[in-house]
C-alpha cells in the first residue's frame, strides 16, 4: 500500500452529492460481502484520486442498520484507497459542542446491536482466522491532526476530539438515554461510526470523521428534541464547511509521508489475527 495516496470519501446525508470531484466516473462494483451502498464515483480532488460513496445510497433509501458497511470499506480498499475520511451529522451530548459545529472524534462508544462488525467471519471465501482488532485509538490520529490544522486555519468551528456514542437506531434515543450517554463520558451521538470505522482499521485504513452537529438531541429541558427536521436545517450550513474542509484537506494529506504510518497499520492487523490450530 505505500507509495500512491487515494481517498475514499464516504459521504453522510447532504454530503452525497459529489459535486466536489473533478472528471468524474462511476464505477458499479460487487464484493465478496455483496453490494455497496451505491456505485463508487472515482475522479480527482485538486488533483489527488478520491472515491466518493453515498452511506445511505445516493437516494437515501438505506437505513443505518440495513447498510452493507462491510462492502463498503472492501470496495474502497478494492479500489486503491488508503485513506477513507467521512463525513455525518450527529447530535450533542455537551452545551460546548454546539449546532454547526464540527467535531473530529477520536473514541466511540458503541451500542450497535444488529451489525456484522468484522470481514473475519469464519466463512467460506472470508480471510482466515479471527481477527481481535486493537481498537484503542480506532480514529486515525495523523488525518484527525491534519483536519484540525485545517479547520483551524479556515477559521471553522471545530473540536479536535471527542467521544461518539453510536445507536442502532433509526429511532433516536429516549431522554433517559440521552442522559445516562453524557454520564458515561459521550460528547456526540450518531448511528454509522460503528462498524464501518472498525472494519476500516480491518482493512489497514486510515480513517477519520468529519461529524457535522446538527442538535442537542434530547437530553436538554430548555431545548427542542433532536427532529429530522430540526437535523436537516442545521446540516443545510455545515455542509457548505464540510465541503470547504475537504478540499483544503484532502492535498494535505496527499502531500504527507505515510508508508510507516501504513505499515503499522497492516502490522496491527496481522498480529492480531489468530489462525486456527492443525
Ligand atoms: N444524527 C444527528 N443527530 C442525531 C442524534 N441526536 N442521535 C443520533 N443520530 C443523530
Amino acid at each position: 500500500m505505500a507509495g500512491k495516496i487515494k481517498i475514499g470519501i464516504i459521504g453522510g446525508s447532504g454530503m452525497d452529492d459529489p459535486d466536489i470531484l473533478e472528471n468524474r466516473q462511476e464505477k458499479h462494483v460487487t464484493t465478496p460481502y455483496g453490494k455497496p451502498s451505491d456505485v463508487l464515483i472515482l475522479g480527482k480532488i485538486k488533483g489527488v484520486d478520491c472515491v466518493v460513496l453515498a452511506r445511505h445510497g445516493r437516494k437515501h433509501d438505506v437505513m443505518p442498520t440495513d447498510i452493507n458497511y462491510r462492502a463498503n470499506i472492501y470496495a474502497l480498499k478494492e479500489e486503491g484507497c488508503t485513506h477513507v475520511v467521512v463525513t455525518s451529522a450527529c447530535g450533542s451530548l455537551k452545551e460546548e459542542y454546539e449546532p454547526g459545529h464540527i467535531v473530529f472524534p477520536d473514541q466511540f462508544i458503541d451500542r450497535t446491536t444488529k451489525r456484522v462488525s468484522t470481514f473475519y467471519d469464519g466463512k467460506q471465501g472470508s480471510p482466515k482466522g479471527i481477527c481481535h482488532m486493537p481498537m484503542h485509538e480506532p480514529y486515525c490520529p495523523h488525518t484527525r491532526k491534519i483536519l484540525t490544522e485545517a479547520a483551524k486555519e479556515l477559521k471553522l468551528p471545530h473540536h479536535e476530539s471527542g467521544t461518539m456514542v453510536v445507536i442502532e437506531g433509526p429511532r433516536f434515543s429516549s431522554k433517559a438515554e440521552s442522559r445516562m450517554f453524557k454520564m458515561w463520558g459521550g460528547d456526540i451521538i450518531g448511528m454509522t461510526a460503528v462498524p464501518e470505522i472498525v472494519l476500516a482499521n480491518e482493512a489497514g485504513l486510515c480513517y477519520a470523521s468529519i461529524s457535522m452537529v446538527t442538535d442537542y438531541d434530547c437530553w436538554r429541558d430548555d431545548h427542542d428534541p433532536v427532529s429530522v427536521e430540526a437535523v436537516k436545517k442545521t446540516f443545510k450550513v455545515n455542509v457548505a464547511n464540510a465541503k470547504e474542509l475537504l478540499l483544503n484537506v484532502i492535498p494535505r494529506i496527499a502531500s504527507e509521508k505515510w508508508a510507516e504510518i501504513t505499515k503499522e497499520r497492516e502490522a496491527a492487523v496481522t498480529n492480531n489475527i489468530m489462525l486456527p490450530s492443525s
